[in-house]
């Protein structure tokens, strides 16, 4: 079974926190691409009257093409139900994010969700983060936040695309992805990222996730 395979099972069952009348944030990714995918046969079967709020133009082309009515984050109080992706979740339910290099706008959307739902294969599961947090930050603090991102313990890599060239985010900002090793104290760890002058965003949310989708092997999940 592939990953989509998986992804597509529990993205299904997903939709059981959908309601008429919702603003739904759609994350970014394979997951979040998946269940926007099921999202758009729902609304055209129940008829819902659903508007969804995307994190990025990688989703927001996918929620076009299923014909999903669409606002931006600034034009919403609140968003009753967000589903999303991740690249890491640790046994404290903290979830790693940033992969696509979608993280501020995800992030945003965390803080106006009433409810969270993550979805993510088994291989993404650890008990403490092992991967690169990826870190957005202002192109001209390159440098300076390097040395934070040191004295923190970390080591931080610019993000590259094809040919050596950088990698900017939607909001025309670069990408650190940054190697701590194992993170033991994820919440300590990002409270001194942020604060760091010409940080934008972590890849570490503080807020967690309500629900958890793991998928298996045999296309069967857990909800966490
Ligand atoms: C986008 O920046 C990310 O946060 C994604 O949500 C994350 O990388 C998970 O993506 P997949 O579902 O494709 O693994």
């Amino acid at each position: 079974m592939t990953y989509d395979d998986a992804i597509k099972a529990l993205s299904s069952d997903a939709l059981k926190f959908v309601k008429d009348d919702y603003v739904i944030g759609l994350g970014s990714g394979r997951a979040a691409t998946s269940l926007v995918k099921s999202l758009s046969k729902l609304i055209k079967l129940k008829n819902y009257n659903i508007v969804g709020v995307p994190t990025s133009l990688q989703i927001k082309l996918i929620a076009e093409k299923g014909g999903i009515t669409l606002v931006e984050a600034d034009q919403v109080e609140h968003i009753d139900v967000m589903f999303d992706g991740a690249d890491q979740i640790d046994s404290q339910k903290y979830v790693i994010k940033g992969g696509g290099g979608a993280l501020l706008r995800e992030n945003i959307l965390f803080s106006l969700a009433k409810k969270i739902v993550v979805m993510a294969d088994k291989t993404k599961f650890v008990k403490n983060f092992t991967r690169t947090v990826p870190v957005e930050i202002y192109p001209l603090a390159r440098n300076s936040v390097t040395k934070s991102i040191k004295k923190l313990g970390g080591k931080a890599r610019i993000r590259l695309i094809d040919r050596g060239y950088p990698f900017f985010t939607e909001n025309g900002n670069i990408i650190l992805d940054c190697n701590f090793g194992t993170i033991k104290n994820p919440k300590i760890l990002t409270q001194k990222i942020k604060q760091t002058t010409g940080v934008f965003e972590s890849g570490i949310f503080l807020r967690k996730p309500d629900v958890i989708y793991k998928a298996k092997d045999n296309g069967k999940f857990d909800i966490l």
